[in-house]
């Protein structure tokens, strides 16, 4: 058993408790992996309490596919980015040990590929909800509505914050910046879907479509 981290966290569950902030922990499994996550504020503690060794991503067809990758690539080092993305598609974040194996097919160290995991947003580096919802909450949409699809999608989600995954394991709601359809106010990707145009009514039947 090992603990992993939301490397956000760094608010100890005292000061939450102090401030009167929900600190209950809910459980929900994944494909594989169970966890445990105490809720505090906008970041999460996630204990991983899965025992079994760890399972490696690139075997069978996915290593197929990871090597038809690196032909079109001049070295191994320039197929990092989609090499994460497996990891990510398959598993749907990225463990340290999954970096450590992506660093052993690719001749990297460990070292150099969360350097580059934790640059990018777009990698997760703890577990997410089935459906990962990004909302666009930059100034042209917040004016045109963005704060009201926020707390209509954490309330029929059930996340009880931004950036927390919702007890079933469902759902995972995060704002972000310009999403680049300003005009299409409020843009929100569900996982690489990307829908325009949602209010805080529409988020009811939108969220009929990923259960
Ligand atoms: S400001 Fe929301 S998409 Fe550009």
């Amino acid at each position: 058993m090992f603990d992993v981290r939301c490397p956000m966290l760094d608010t100890s569950l005292r000061d939450h408790r102090a401030r009167g902030v929900d600190t209950e922990p809910f459980e929900y499994r994944t494909s594989n992996i169970e966890y445990r996550i105490s809720n505090i504020g906008h970041r999460a503690t996630i204990m991983n309490t899965h025992t079994a060794p760890y399972d490696p991503v690139f075997t069978g067809e996915t290593r197929q596919r990871l090597d038809r990758v690196l032909e079109r690539y001049p070295t191994k080092r320039a197929a990092l980015l989609p090499a994460l993305w497996m990891v990510q598609e398959t598993r749907g974040w990225i463990s340290d040990a999954a970096m450590t194996e992506v660093a052993e097919v690719l001749e990297l160290t460990p070292a150099y590929v969360k350097g580059v995991v934790t640059f990018y947003t777009m990698y997760h580096q703890h577990p997410v909800g089935k459906h990962f919802i990004q909302v666009c909450t930059t100034t042209p949409c917040n004016l045109c509505g963005a704060e009201e699809v926020v707390r209509a999608l954490l309330k029929h989600t059930g996340c009880r914050e931004l950036g927390a995954t919702s007890p079933d394991g469902k759902y995972t709601v995060t704002e972000v910046e310009c999403l680049g359809a300003c005009g299409f106010a409020t843009p929100i990707m569900v996982g690489e879907d990307f829908l325009e145009g949602v209010t805080a009514e529409k988020v009811p039947e939108v969220l009929k479509r990923y259960q």
